[in-house]
This record gives C-alpha cells, sequence and structure tokens, in this order.
C-alpha cells in the first residue's frame, strides 16, 4: 500500500494545487526549482541531511548535504553569472553522472539560464547539431570530453565558454576554454536568484525526430508540481527513503526524477558513476541501503540474464518500492522480480514532452504484468482512433495514446520550430506517438510506437540521423535504417547500406563503418549489424522503403509493395 492508501480513495479529490499548496506556492508568484531544490529543503530544517551519495570509478565516494548543494549550486551560479550568462542562455550540461551534473544543472537554474544536458557519450555531430539548434552559449564538460567539443568548435561561433570542472592545471587550456574547481571555488553563501516564475524556461532536452534534426523540447519551473506529486505518488518516495535512479541526467528520467522530484522533496539520493553489471549494481543497493529504485527494462532484462545465484550474494532487503520506464517492461521481468526480489518492477509510461510520468502502476494497486498501468490522476487520456483521431471507447482496440495538454510539465514547445511543436496537436489532443489499448479497468497495454523512431535500450535513435552520418562515410552510397530485434536492447539499431565503387564489402569495413558512427554519434546509435545490399528497395518515387526492410527484420508481412520501384 503506498503513504496515501489506495489509488481509488486518492484520485477521487486529485488536484495539482495539492503540490501548490505544499510546495506553498501561489500562481503568479516567483517558482525557481534551483531554489525549491535546495534552499528550500535547508529552511525546512534539512541543511546537513545528505542529498546526494555518490560513487565512481576506483571506489571514490562523495556525500553532499542539502546544504552542500545549496552552496554548491550558488557558487556554480555565480561562476556563470560572472562570465556574462543571462536568464534564458542555453547552457550545456556535458559531463559523466559527477556531482558536478547535478549542481551545475541547479546552478543554471538559479541564474535562470536554461539547463541543457546531453549525454556524455554523444560524438561530435550529436553534439554539433544539438548546440547549433539552441545556439548555446555555454558548455561545462570535462577533460575526457573536451576534445569533442574542440572538434567542432570552429562551427559554433555562438559557443563563448567552455567550462572545464577538473581541468589539468599543469596544461593549457585553449581558446574559449575556462577552468573551474568546485573544491577550490570559495562557496557562495548569500546569492540573488533570480526570480524566475512559471512560465520561465528551465530544461532543454533534446529528443530524435523521425526526419530532420532532433528536436529541443522546453520545459518550464512549473514543470516542478508535476514533477514533485508525481514522484510521491507514482514513484512512492518518503521522507526517509534512500532513492536510487539509475538514468544518466542526459536524458529525461534522470533530470525530471534523477534531480528534480528527489531534491524538491527533500529525499536522500544515491548515484552510481559506474558501467553496469550485475555485481555493481546489486552491491551498491546493499552498501546504500537503496529503499526506492527507478530504473529501466534493458537494466532489468540484463540482471535477469546474470541469473538468480548472484542475487543470493547480497542482502537486498532495504528495497520496499521498484519502478522502470523507458520502454516495455515485458511480463516476464515483473514475474522475475516478484520471484527473485520479491518485489515486482512497477511499469511507468512519459516522455521527454510529457516532463512527467503519465502512465503507471500505481504503488497499491494491483499490477497486472505487461501493462503500463493506469493514467496518472488529473490527467485526460485516451486511445485515439489512428485516422479520425477521435477517442475510441472500445477495450482492448489498439489506437493512439491522446491526452488534453493541461498538466503542468507539459513541454511548452520544440526549441525554434513551433511547426513541429503545433503538428503535435489534432483534436484539442496531444499526440504521443505510440498505439495502445486500454482494458476495462482502465490499464494501458502498449502496443509499440507509430514512427521508424528506434527504442534501443530505451533511448531514442531516430533512423535519419544514422542514415545521414552514414553517408558522411567514404565507403557509404546509400543507407537505410531499422530496428532489429534483441533480447536484452529491445532493439538495435541496423543498418543496410550499398557501397561506392571500388569499396569491398567485407568484415573489415562492417567493423569501420560502426566506428565512424560510434564516435560521430553514439554508441547507442552504433549499428550492431550492417547488411550490404546491391541496391535498396525504393518507391518509384525514389524514397527508400525502410517499412519493408523493417518488416523482414521483424519476421512480419511486408505489406504492400506496389508502390515499389523494381526496375
Ligand atoms: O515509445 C515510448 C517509450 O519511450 C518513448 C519516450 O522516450 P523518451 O522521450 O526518450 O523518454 C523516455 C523516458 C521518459 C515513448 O514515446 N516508452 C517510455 N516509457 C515506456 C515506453 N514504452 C513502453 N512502456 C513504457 N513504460
Amino acid at each position: 500500500m503506498s503513504q496515501f492508501g489506495s489509488y481509488e480513495e486518492r484520485i477521487k479529490n486529485f488536484s495539482w494545487s495539492m503540490a501548490e499548496q505544499e510546495l506553498e506556492y501561489r500562481p503568479g508568484d516567483v517558482i525557481n526549482i534551483g531554489w525549491y531544490c535546495s534552499d528550500r529543503i535547508c529552511q525546512q530544517g534539512k541543511a546537513d541531511k545528505p542529498a546526494l551519495l555518490w560513487e565512481g570509478m576506483g571506489g571514490k565516494e562523495k556525500t553532499y548535504t542539502y546544504n552542500d548543494i545549496r552552496l554548491a549550486s550558488n557558487t556554480i551560479g555565480k561562476f556563470l553569472r560572472d562570465l556574462g550568462i543571462k536568464p534564458e542562455d542555453r547552457v550545456c550540461l556535458f559531463m559523466d553522472k559527477i556531482p558536478e551534473l547535478y549542481l551545475g544543472f541547479l546552478g543554471v537554474l538559479k541564474i535562470g539560464a536554461i539547463a541543457q544536458p546531453l549525454f556524455s557519450a554523444f560524438g561530435g555531430e550529436s553534439l554539433f547539431v544539438r548546440l547549433e539548434d539552441a545556439q548555446t552559449r555555454a558548455i561545462i564538460t570535462q577533460r575526457k570530453h573536451v576534445s569533442k567539443v574542440r572538434k567542432v568548435l570552429e562551427q559554433m561561433p555562438f559557443l563563448e565558454h567552455i567550462i572545464i570542472v577538473d581541468y589539468d592545471e599543469k596544461k593549457e587550456l585553449r581558446e574559449r576554454e575556462v577552468a573551474f574547481s568546485l573544491e577550490k571555488a570559495t562557496p557562495v553563501e548569500q546569492f540573488e536568484i533570480h526570480p524566475t516564475t512559471a512560465e520561465s524556461p528551465s530544461v532543454l532536452h533534446y529528443t530524435s525526430g523521425t526526419t530532420g534534426k532532433p528536436k529541443g523540447v522546453q520545459h518550464v519551473h512549473y514543470s516542478l508540481i508535476s514533477q514533485y506529486l508525481s514522484a510521491q505518488w507514482a514513484l512512492d518516495l518518503r521522507d526517509d527513503d534512500i532513492y536510487w535512479c539509475t538514468a544518466d541526467p542526459g536524458w529525461v528520467t534522470g533530470t525530471s526524477y534523477g534531480i528534480i522530484a528527489p531534491f524538491s522533496l527533500g529525499i536522500t539520493q544515491c548515484v552510481q558513476d559506474i558501467g553496469f553489471s550485475a555485481n555493481n549494481w546489486y552491491q551498491f543497493i546493499e552498501k546504500k541501503r537503496v529503499t526506492v529504485w527507478y530504473s529501466a527494462p534493458t537494466a532489468i532484462r540484463s540482471l535477469m540474464k546474470a541469473g538468480e545465484e548472484i542475487v543470493k550474494k547480497f542482502d537486498l532487503s532495504s528495497l520496499r518500492h521498484l519502478t522502470s520506464v523507458g520502454e516495455p517492461l515485458n511480463s516476464e521481468a515483473v514475474i522475475w522480480s516478484q520471484a527473485v526480489l520479491g518485489l515486482p518492477f512497477h511499469d511507468t509510461y512519459w516522455q521527454t514532452e510529457t516532463g512527467s510520468i503519465m502512465i503507471t502502476n500505481f504503488p497499491g494497486m494491483k499490477v497486472k504484468p505487461g501493462s503500463m498501468g493506469r493514467a496518472f490522476p488529473g490527467l485526460t487520456a485516451t486511445i485515439l482512433d489512428m485516422k479520425t483521431y477521435e477517442p475510441i471507447n472500445e477495450p482492448s482496440k489498439v489506437g493512439l495514446i491522446g491526452f488534453k495538454p493541461d498538466w503542468p510539465a507539459m513541454m511548452r514547445t520544440y526549441w525554434n520550430n513551433k511547426e513541429a511543436y503545433e503538428s503535435k496537436f489534432i483534436n484539442g489532443w496531444y499526440i504521443s506517438g505510440d498505439r495502445s489499448s486500454i482494458d476495462r479497468e482502465g490499464y494501458f497495454w502498449f502496443a509499440g510506437r507509430d514512427d521508424d523512431i528506434i527504442n534501443t535500450a530505451g533511448h531514442l535513435v531516430s533512423p535519419f540521423e544514422v542514415e545521414s552520418a552514414l553517408l558522411e562515410h567514404e565507403a557509404v552510397a546509400e543507407s537505410a535504417v531499422v530496428a532489429k530485434p534483441d533480447d536484452v536492447n529491445m532493439e538495435v539499431v541496423k543498418a543496410f547500406v550499398t557501397l561506392k565503387p571500388g569499396f569491398e564489402a567485407n568484415a573489415d569495413m562492417e567493423l569501420n563503418i560502426m566506428n565512424f558512427i560510434r564516435k560521430t554519434l553514439s554508441p547507442l546509435a552504433m549499428p550492431q549489424e550492417i547488411e550490404y545490399m546491391p541496391s535498396l528497395p525504393k518507391t518509384r518515387s525514389g524514397k527508400i522503403m525502410r517499412r519493408m526492410l523493417r518488416a523482414r527484420e521483424w519476421g512480419e508481412d511486408i505489406g504492400d509493395t506496389s508502390t515499389l520501384d523494381n526496375d
């Protein structure tokens, strides 16, 4: 049972203003996420409570109290302000999961600038398109990632400052680079936080589109209301919890529920900046006495693969509530966790655009393995007919998930791309782009995406971006990229290519092309398989028929091929 009683009891009186009251926020007031996540918690008498328990490579550990994160975010905020960063300037956070990422995020928000977190494994090209689109003024990064910035620096005249948080003093800083050390900087006790209001922009998260460039999903400070409340309701976070969100803040889960929600609730959270292994993860849970765990199906499937014997080596009895997001949580994973960990994983469904959890198996609610759960209170969620975009109202019939766009964390626009933003709304519904059905009890059953985007290990990869990058390779003449089924990652990237004359289609070339994509885009976008083709299937108008190639990979019916160019 959750801290609030049953879903039915609670939903009766639901209103977003519950969060406003708890946060002592009245419409029109100043609302700054940075302040809510640090200063306010200190004012509540929790200055000495641990906020962040961090563990890095080689057993390195750091603990930050709420007062520490208040001071650190002030200090980073002042540093940025002194550099001339103004409210609404975009500041990119391009770091591994080191403390500066979490504290820097709050510092950026405190000065009213827009935080643009980017996954640190992104290569130069992925970085460049996102910084260019946002016209980012400053980037905060680490030594190990700075070469990727330097590589594309000439193309980025708008990027004025490259802030390196771990600079080696013996080395010279290059053009536009500046060193910042949180450990050496004088902590800033008094800081004037920028008086952002509800609609002031806060976070800009880039998400992959089916066609065209990635889109910058723009959120506002008012999103806090959704994130704060949903973390209590869906993740069941309570004051004495030790919470572990495994997501990287380069992605929305890592910011909404890896920074904003836990800190605004004054919870202790832990972060591990070490690569995945079943051993590391179980050990971390045991050591930190994790109570609430927010993870993803790929990780759960990897744990399943590691077997049950390893679980027995650890004391995982601290765990109280398990949750998952990002991709379909298969029923086997829920049944496995119930049997092996003694608790079921509770699925949560949402998107970068929605900013907070939309559909979930609430604590205290019957979990139906394989279902995403029910709509979050306060939302109008439905299944829409795929052609008319009218609600279907028929149990178990698959259509598009649609929401009335009226919850606090909903994106406010796509950066610089109003047209793409407006295309997401039809008949007053926000069209998620996902297909699902609802059963008689209001549980959603995910059926798939309605586009060609690849969801690999919970991360969206645009086939268009990979295809374009493949064409940059000297040997590639044409390319088509689709999802291929995978036991652990659910989907992986598969590329079909034709080579230019004079290049040989062999295994070395395959590796060469794979590496090229890994470096220019990211390891996630790297094709796990490249198939050479003499030519790619095209329509008579010359469009590559990705759909056909995808169907082949999934053993599905190829469908209507009447428009195929057979010449
Ligand atoms: O297709 C859905 C899938 O991930 C997409 C959103 O990805 P992103 O914007 O990167 O945000 C991920 C984390 C919030 C959705 O459109 N997805 C997300 N959660 C689930 C899911 N698919 C199935 N089940 C889920 N629980």
